[in-house]
This record gives structure tokens, sequence and C-alpha cells, in this order.
């Protein structure tokens, strides 16, 4: 067996290739020391009914070489046989990365596994290329970038995200000791369905040794959990395969999205650190941005946008501390509700008479930054682009396209339509002074144009990514929101492309905390933008302190929504005083390590950074007892901390051992539902 061992941080992750080449196979995954003796996962005993591919580990199964169990790659060439048998022939290996290369001489199908796994993290990427050296065409049936396989002795606990618009990122969880699960988006775009995640650990220790796989990719998606009887549960997960088939012309090659798979000692919660920390890692120096303070008109105004009262809401939003003033949907011609004005990009003279150049000098003469709302991948066919380009609109051939949310898509796979979109943001961009852009897709991509042999997923996705990374490197000033109707496009494709994601339009207290923690155990706080705002509730209803709603969009990239018209002065003043203090700790929000705090209904976050940490505690409230008698002085536990050195926590100062054994006052029975502790060391 030859051996390569990829190591990260705290994890490794070793690979053999057995002396008959048919395949590579895992032989370590886990905390440091998981490599230093024999695999645990190779099956022992009679192999009886089965054949040996099916029940090794294999990293990568292939059609024609497994049969029984799952495979990830399915081929077809001219002679219509659904197999393929590649053999290693040759391994490259890099500094942190690894190339497994296998060749099929019948098919002329060559196959490269890819591994990278960073020293400083604790994640490997994982993903395949697939190219056609032969003379004919080979048919693509399935084709996911990887399988990871994770030791579950006794049954496997998997934790996914589900959700719908306006109820994103909603934990969950199934057991399993045999059986296979599966999450998916069918939608072209990553979806509120699902989150492009899922984790495993041992049912007998679930809040033990964690192991996620998220998938890179913002169309269509799949990942699965096959739990078998040898304890062993296999993820996979990929693009989802077109029912037609992708096409690989002879001499063409098709390379997956990356998977990126996560084990963590320190259960789901240090899992969700590993892929924050990726996360920053696909920002890179984009982190250094500094994340300010916005004010978004939407849920003020909606699509009645008009200079003088957006100026009017700007002066408030002044007053409150606000940096960038964003203008949301309803700006340009012809866009007086959703079902007009989508691919008329022009500025609406009736909403701003004086031009846009003028109201973005009135903000500047505010001190205020400006940002913009957009929706480029789509169009109403009552618009004069539907009109002029008909062709572009993505639609089936012969059939009237579905209209959602009144619009249609524009077909983001023709160079045309890439290249107008771009035009259309570069313009706007260079015209006028916009320091943050909101790019927004509020339709999926449901019955629109499959046709046999094109990969309409891959271009579209491809074109979108480009734009997105043209936008970086031709307008590196502007911060990009991500948003589809709130949180239906949050995955690693768009984590690596835009500067943060709006994960809902549910911006209601106690929905909008569930919703964050669900958010986080899988994407970064840097990536999580949060506004303030006056909305209600639409699963829990109860109403929560201007402080607690504070907290709660202080604990990722601040922002206000709410009519700020209707503010009072007092409100004025307290948004001020939170927003004064989130600009001193946005730093350590964005980058420190997260740890989820507190239990029963106090619900508490603590961002550690490299010489604070900063504590947020939410009193959700105990629906069964109101507190009308005397209760109990709680404390909430802090983590992370050093025993020995002091700490300031407000007026307190404290030993880590204190803090840690006992802990910052539980906001449960006080005088406000929520907090904010910075907790610094003092000497
Ligand atoms: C979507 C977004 C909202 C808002 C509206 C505007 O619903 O999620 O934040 O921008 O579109 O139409």
């Amino acid at each position: 067996m030859r051996r390569w061992t990829l190591r990260g941080a705290t994890t490794s992750y070793v690979v053999g290739v057995p002396d008959h080449q048919q395949w590579a196979q895992l032989l370590a995954w886990g905390p440091h020391g998981v490599e230093d003796g024999p695999s645990n996962l190779s099956p022992t005993g009679r192999l009886d009914f089965l054949t040996e591919a099916d029940t090794e580990p294999l990293e990568y199964a292939v059609r024609g070489v497994r049969y029984a169990n799952p495979t990830e790659l399915v081929v077809s060439g001219p002679a219509g046989s659904d197999e393929s048998r590649p053999v290693f022939v040759d391994s490259v290996e890099g500094n942190g990365t690894l190339d497994l290369i296998f060749v099929d001489p019948l098919t002329s199908l060559r196959l490269i596994l890819h591994y990278r796994m960073l020293a400083q993290l604790d994640v490997v990427e994982r993903w395949v290329s697939i190219h056609n050296d032969g003379e004919t065409e080979l048919t693509l049936h399935h084709h996911d970038s990887a399988a990871f396989v994770v030791p579950t002795d006794n049954g496997a606990v998997i934790r996914y995200l589900w959700g719908e618009w306006n109820s994103e990122f909603q934990q969950a969880s199934v057991s399993m000791r045999r059986g296979r699960f599966t999450i998916d988006s069918r939608q072209g775009i990553t979806g509120h369905s699902y989150s492009p995640f899922l984790s495993v650990a041992d049912t007998r220790d679930p809040a033990g040794t964690t192991w996620g796989v998220q998938l890179a990719w913002s169309g269509s998606w799949q990942l699965s959990a096959d739990v078998d009887t040898m304890g062993q549960t296999r993820i996979q997960t990929g693009r989802l395969p077109s029912t037609l088939g992708l096409t690989l012309e002879a001499g063409s090659s098709w390379v997956s999205p990356v998977a990126v798979g996560a084990c963590s000692a320190e259960g789901s919660d240090g899992l969700a650190r590993s892929f924050h920390a990726y996360q920053r890692s696909l920002a890179g120096e984009r982190l250094e941005l500094t994340r300010k303070v916005v004010y978004n008109s939407w849920y003020a105004t909606k699509f009645d946008v008009r200079a003088d009262q957006q100026l009017e809401l700007a002066r408030r939003a002044v007053r409150a501390g606000v940096e960038t003033f964003v203008v949301d949907d309803g700006w340009f011609t012809g866009r007086t509700d959703s079902t007009s004005g989508l691919g008329d990009w022009e500025v609406d003279p009736a909403a701003f008479p004086n031009g846009l150049t003028a109201f973005i000098a009135d903000l500047g003469d505010l001190g205020l930054d400006f940002g913009l709302w957009v929706e480029p991948e789509s169009v109403n066919p009552g618009s004069e682009l539907a009109a002029k380009h008909p062709e572009w609109i993505l639609r089936t051939e012969d059939r009237e396209p579905l209209q959602v949310r009144n619009q249609l898509l524009l077909d983001l796979s023709r160079e045309d339509v890439a290249g107008w979109i771009w035009e259309t943001l570069d313009r706007l961009l260079s015209s006028y002074d916009i320091s943050y852009l909101k790019w927004d897709a509020n339709r999926a991509r449901l019955d629109a144009g499959e046709v046999r042999g094109r990969d309409l997923d891959g271009s579209v996705v491809a074109n979108l990514y480009r734009i997105l990374e043209r936008l970086r490197t031709d307008h590196p000033g502007v911060f990009v929101e991500g948003c589809a109707s709130g949180g239906g496009r949050v995955d690693l494709g768009m984590a690596a492309r835009v500067d943060t994601l709006w994960p809902s339009d549910n911006t209601a207290p106690l929905d909008r905390l569930r919703i964050q923690r669900g958010f986080l155990s899988g994407y970064s706080p840097h990536l999580m933008s949060s506004w303030v705002t006056d909305e209600a509730g639409t699963v829990d209803g109860r109403e929560r302190s201007l402080d607690f709603r504070f907290h709660l969009a202080m604990s990722g990239g601040l922002g206000i929504g709410g009519d700020l018209t209707n503010w009072s002065d007092e409100q004025l003043t307290a948004a001020a005083g939170h927003v004064a203090q989130y600009r001193e700790i946005r730093n350590v929000v964005a980058l420190g390590n997260v740890y989820w705090l507190g239990e029963g209904t106090t619900v508490g976050l603590q961002y550690v950074g490299a010489d604070r940490a900063v504590v947020f505690l939410w009193d959700t409230g105990d629906l069964a007892v109101r507190a009308s008698m005397p209760t109990r002085a709680r404390r909430v536990p802090l983590v992370g901390l050093d025993p020995t050195k002091n700490y300031r926590v407000g007026e307190e100062v404290h030993p880590g051992s204190y803090l840690i054994r006992v802990g910052v006052p539980d906001p449960r029975g006080g005088a406000t539902d929520s907090s904010c502790w910075v907790v610094t060391a003092v000497d």
C-alpha cells in the first residue's frame, strides 16, 4: 500500500493506494494521532457475497469498480456501457497538495483526485477533474466531487440545516443505524430548503469528534450520508447530476466544485470554528476591509423610494452612528412594485429628481457612504430589456416560462448576457460613488432551459463567479453583500466571492436568534449580515428590547433597517451607544473564535479574539414561568480564558478561574433581556 499523509493544524487525512492500484482508499481522518497505527477503517472478516471494492473505504468509487454500494462517478461511452475501471498511474505531491491520477484504457477516461490541506487549518479540500483523452464523446451521469468516510461504530447522528424563505438555517438531526439520508437543491441556486452542509458524529458520543462536509457550489447540488452495517458513514457530495447527462467531448475536461471536509474533536461547535477559519482564509485580505455599519431602507420604505424621504432617514441614521446608507429595491425606472422594472437599470428620475450623484453628495455631506441594491440575473417580462432581448430569457423552447415573484431569469450561461450584466454593474459602479453593493437573486432556476449536451448549471454558476471575481479586481473598494430572497445563496462558493451574506429576511428578534444560531453552525460571523428592524416575529412573535435586537445584530455585521422616522430620541441615542460599542468590537466579532454559551432560556455567544473576548447573552424568556418571584443571581460561565489572569468585565474585575467556573451575570431575571460584555485581561 502506498500512503500519503496530509496534515492540518490539529487533524490529519491519510489516503492510500493498494498494490493492485484499482482505487484510492481512506486510511485515517481525525485528530493528530489517528495516523500513527493501523487503520481502523478497513474491513476484516470473510468477504462473502460482496466484492472488496464494496467494503473498502474507497475515496472515490466508480461504477465499474464498485457496484452494490454508493458510487461517485458513472460515465458512459459510445458502446453504451456505464462502467469504467480507471487504474492508478501516478501521483503528484505539493505543499499540502496531492493529486492521484487514474486512467481507464478502455474508455480513455483520466480521473484525477485532487487534495489540498493547509497546515494552519483543519479542512481538507477535495475535488476531481475528469478528462476525456479519447476520440469519442463520453457522458457523465453522476459526478460527485468527493466521498468522505467516517467511523460511526454505533450508528450516525447526522446534523443538517433546513428552512424556507423567512426561516432559513433551522438546525435538525437524524440518527441512523443503517440507511441513507440526502439533502439537495434542484433549483439552480443553493436554495432555502437545505444548506450544502452536513455533519456526522457517532450516536454514542454526539458531542464528541464530529466530521462535516460542505460543498462550494451555488447551483444545484446534493449531499448524502450513507450509514452501513460495518460501522462507517460515507458522505457524498457534488453537483446535482443533470437528468440528461453531461457531455464530455473528446479531448475535453470537466472539473467538479470543491468539497470541503473538516473534523473536530470539539463537537459541532469545534467543527463550526474549523469552517469559520477556512471561510476567513477564503476572504483573504478582504477581511481587512472595515465592516461599516449599514443603514438599509428596505423595511422602512419598500419600493417607494424618494430622495427626500431617503435623506430624512439618512439624517436619522447618522444620529444612530451609521456609516453607509444603502438604497434597496425601487431606485430604478419602472420599479414601483415587484411586477416591473427588473432589467432596466437606470436611475428613476421620479425617485431622484436631482439625479443620483446629487443624492450621493448629500449623503457625503452627512458623512455617509452610499450603497445600492441590484438584482442583475433577473428580468420582469414587461421591461425594456425583455422587449429588446427576448432571446436572453432562459426558457425551454416552445414552452411558456414560469414566473416567480413576477420575474424571469436571464440565461447567464450565454456570454452576451454575462457581458451585459458585467457592463451594467461596471457602468453603475464607475458612474456613481458606490462603496457597497447588495446583489440579490429572487428567482430560482426551476423550469428553465435544460438541453441535452449543455451544462447549464455549470456555465451559469461559472459566469456568476466570474462576474463576482471581476467586481473584486476592477472595483476592489466596493463591499459586496450576497442575498437571495434572504439566505437562498449561502455556500462556500459565495463565501469566497462576496464580503458578507444576508442570512434571512426575517429580522424579528427571537426568530433571528434561531436563524443566526444555525447560520453560525456552518458559516463565519464575518459573513453574517444582520440588521436591527421593527419587524415582528413570524414564528416567535414575543417582543424583545431594542438592546436585544442590537446585540443580536452586533454579533454579525451590524446594520439598521428600522423606520427611523418613528424612532424616539431615546431610541436613537441608545442606538448610537450600541453602534459606538460595535465599532470598538467589530474586529473581534468578525475574526474571533466563536463559542456558544448558556443553556436553558439564556443563549450566549462568546467571540474570543487575540486581545479581548466579547460576550453576548440573550434571555429568550421562560414561557412556563414569569419572573414575579425572587430568582437567583444566575451567572453564565465563559470559555477560552486564562485561569491565572485577571479580567475586566464592565465594572467588575475577576480572575479567569472564576469567570470559567461561575461567569458573568445572566440577563435572566435582570433589568434587561440581553447584554454585551467586553472581557479584557488586566495587568
Ligand atoms: C429580497 C431581499 C430583501 C429585499 C427585497 C427587495 O426579498 O431578500 O432583502 O432586498 O428582495 O425586493
